[in-house]
């Protein structure tokens, strides 16, 4: 399922090597990638691995025999729908703003319609250089999008900004720029149209819509802490990225959101109702105070399902001892108590962390606890689960399973109410 074309443009820096990765995370998400380089970038990466991981002639030189399209840099910068650029160099970036085509490139940015992303990496006296960035903001006024580079030790042993931003988070804003439909020429909804004539069933969602205006949303978010004594705690590797994305996606459709969250290390989203509850014990009482106003529940919370028994209320001291035993008690199971609570038209969605059999455990969690959805991610696969900004996931339904490549949490969240909104009309 091929959901996005991503023309790579790959130019010589250092990082050059890291466009491998972005190039295999694309592939993962279901992009199909091919790849230009610019000749000094074929110093630092073989254009023989990309060739070999995408199947496809990597161009160089649109003049080189062995190019197989005698037109390449028209027909490769009309039939992609972003152009991605990692590594970008000073040189390149120039030669964007300036309308420079004097390489394959070059040539295929001034031809291309498509979105432009481009990810900067550099020295930290080029990157900050009086030419560079003004060649970006001129760039920036053009439409082109840029993936800022972060400060760190470079190749040259300086410490600075000009360190390409992580793989990851390239992939994630990349895709973010497609599934938002935005680009410089809004070309990225051509990415949709295609999947649309592939399969007319499949309903692909227009980002301004408001279709969840009438649903007021109740989403718990982060992982819990359950207090040992007032200085350590039983918690988990929960950030809250997964459900402050759901949290966002449903405000953007137009429902009204209210977040439980208990820890999180990430940003919540602005604008949304958020009630803090650290333990197991107070998020259960803050979501069923909630509940009645809700017509939507989403667990995306990693809730601990045991506490300590009896929680100290002075340090616990060593005095000598080599072990010690810390007696556990099972914590309320809020989704299991939400949905006791059912009434009419509460649609119940749960998540599934494993770490095997994923699909079967997740399938009689759904039928234990009795919920509408459920969001089934392996937390062991690479880019998937706690604390990354993508997830893998396939969303069980009564209707079927959603089985989704690596894409961004906010995508999936999208996915996620896309299956709210078909329960709903079903
Ligand atoms: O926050 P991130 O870093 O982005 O990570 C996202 C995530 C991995 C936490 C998220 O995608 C996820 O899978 N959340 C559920 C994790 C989990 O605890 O799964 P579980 O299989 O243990 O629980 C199943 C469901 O029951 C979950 O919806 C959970 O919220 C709920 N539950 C569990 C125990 C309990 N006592 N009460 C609950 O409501």
């Amino acid at each position: 399922m091929a959901t996005y074309r991503i023309g790579l443009g790959v130019s010589g820096g250092i990082a050059a090597y890291k466009a491998v990765e972005v190039m295999r995370l694309l592939q993962k998400s279901g992009c199909e990638v091919s790849v230009a380089m610019t000749k000094h970038a074929t110093e630092f990466v073989q254009p023989l691995t990309f060739r070999a991981l995408t199947d496809k002639h990597v161009i160089v030189d649109d003049y080189d025999p062995a190019n197989p399209d005698p037109i390449a840099h028209i027909n490769f910068s009309q039939q992609i729908d972003l152009l991605l650029i990692v590594p970008a160099t000073a040189n390149i970036i120039a030669k964007f703003a300036n309308g420079v085509a004097d390489d394959f490139l070059s040539s295929t940015y001034l031809a291309s319609s498509a979105p432009v992303l481009i990810a900067p990496a550099m020295n930290t006296t080029m990157w900050e250089n009086p030419a560079t960035q003004r060649n970006i903001e001129q760039l920036k006024k053009d439409g082109v999008h840029f993936v800022e580079p972060v400060a760190g030790e470079l190749a040259c042993k300086t410490v600075g900004t000009g360190k390409l931003e992580d793989v990851e988070n390239i992939v994630r804003q990349a895709l973010e720029l497609l599934d938002a439909g935005t680009g410089r020429r809004g070309d990225a909804e051509k990415g949709r149209r295609r999947e649309a004539e592939k399969n007319p069933k499949s309903q692909i969602r227009n980002p301004k819509s408001k279709d969840l205006s009438g649903e007021r949303m109740l989403i718990t978010v982060g992982g819990t802490r359950e207090a040992i004594d007032p200085v350590r705690f039983i918690s988990n590797h929960s950030s809250g990225k997964m459900g402050f994305a759901v949290a966002e996606a449903g405000h953007a459709r137009g429902a009204n959101v209210t977040i439980v969250a208990g820890v999180t290390t990430a940003e919540p989203p602005a604008g949304i109702k958020l009630t803090r509850a650290f333990s197991a014990e107070e998020m259960h009482e803050a979501v069923m105070k909630e509940l009645p106003n809700a017509t939507v529940f989403v667990g995306a919370a990693a809730v601990a399902d045991y506490a300590p028994a009896n929680s100290a209320s002075s340090k616990i001291k060593k005095d000598g001892k080599d072990s010690m035993t810390l007696e556990l008690k099972k914590t309320p199971d809020i989704l299991t108590d939400v949905s006791a609570h059912r009434t009419n038209g509460l649609l119940i969605v749960g998540f599934a962390a494993e770490t095997n059999d994923v699909v079967e455990y997740a399938r009689s969690k759904m039928k234990k606890k009795n919920l509408d959805i459920v969001v089934a991610n392996d937390i062991t696969q690479e880019g998937a689960g706690f604390n990354t900004d993508t997830n893998i996931a396939t969303i069980l339904t009564p209707s079927g399973d959603v089985e989704l490549p690596l894409m961004s949490k906010r995508a999936l969240a999208d996915k996620i109410l896309d299956e709210v909104i078909r329960r709903r009309r079903s």
